[in-house]
């Protein structure tokens, strides 16, 4: 699919399984969560420019390899981005955060919002939105024009589950912006929710309903 990429790693795939499965625990579920994520946060740096640098090692200078430009900023889209973003701190812990809160309207499925902040300068760092689930794509793609009006350029849209309809909306709207997703599903039902899923990500994150 283009501009998509799916992230088919066994490891991913694996943990994917077990959250999908209605029996994990709320515990259980955000700890794979957070471990899918430095995985797919691996995948989605992959193709950052890097420059070098003069280091000295115990043995010798050398032009060392380091990443290029300003800090990477995660855009978490909460609730649910929250999951993703800790484990993706882990592995960049220098990169500055944007908060976009959403939530869907249950009738209408429109994002609502509820609360932005980001930091000032986004037009020269590498945005990476991330959102565990990309279900009409309503919620990513509202987030992510927040984040261009805000100046953002080079953005990337990180989720766990993408569903078809999702993925086509997403395309339509922001044809530029790359997805990477961890599976891309049968379809979304009757009432948004992404089918086989795994319910609705927030909820089994924080243990809520
Ligand atoms: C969920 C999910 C996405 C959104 C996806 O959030 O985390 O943000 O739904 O659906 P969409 O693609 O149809 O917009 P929800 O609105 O349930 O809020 P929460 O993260 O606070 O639970
Ligand atoms: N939001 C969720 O958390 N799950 C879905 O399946 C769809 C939207």
């Amino acid at each position: 699919m283009d501009g998509v990429t799916l992230v088919d790693h066994p490891l991913v795939q694996h943990k994917l399984s077990i959250m999908r499965d209605k029996g994990t625990s709320t515990g259980s579920f955000r700890r794979l969560l957070r471990e899918i994520s430095l995985l797919l946060c691996y995948e989605v740096t992959r193709d950052l420019e890097l420059t070098t640098k003069k280091i000295e090692t115990p043995m010798e200078e050398m032009d060392a390899p380091v990443l290029k430009g300003k800090k990477l900023v995660f855009a978490s889209i909460l609730r649910a981005g929250n999951g993703l973003l800790e484990g993706m701190l882990d592995l960049v812990p220098s990169a500055r955060v944007a908060h976009v809160g959403l939530y869907r309207d249950h009738e209408t499925l429109e994002a609502i919002e509820y609360y932005y902040k980001a930091p000032h300068d986004l037009s020269d760092r590498v945005v990476i939105a991330v959102d565990p689930m990309l279900a009409t794509a309503n919620s990513a793609t509202a987030a992510i024009e927040k984040l261009q009006a805000s100046g953002a350029k080079d953005i990337r849209f990180l989720c766990l589950l993408a569903a078809p309809e999702g993925i086509a909306n997403f395309r339509k709207a922001l044809p530029d912006v790359p997805i990477y997703t961890a599976a891309i599903d049968e379809r979304l039902n009757e009432n948004g929710y992404i089918v086989p899923g795994l319910g609705d990500a927030g909820d089994r994150m924080y243990g809520t309903k």
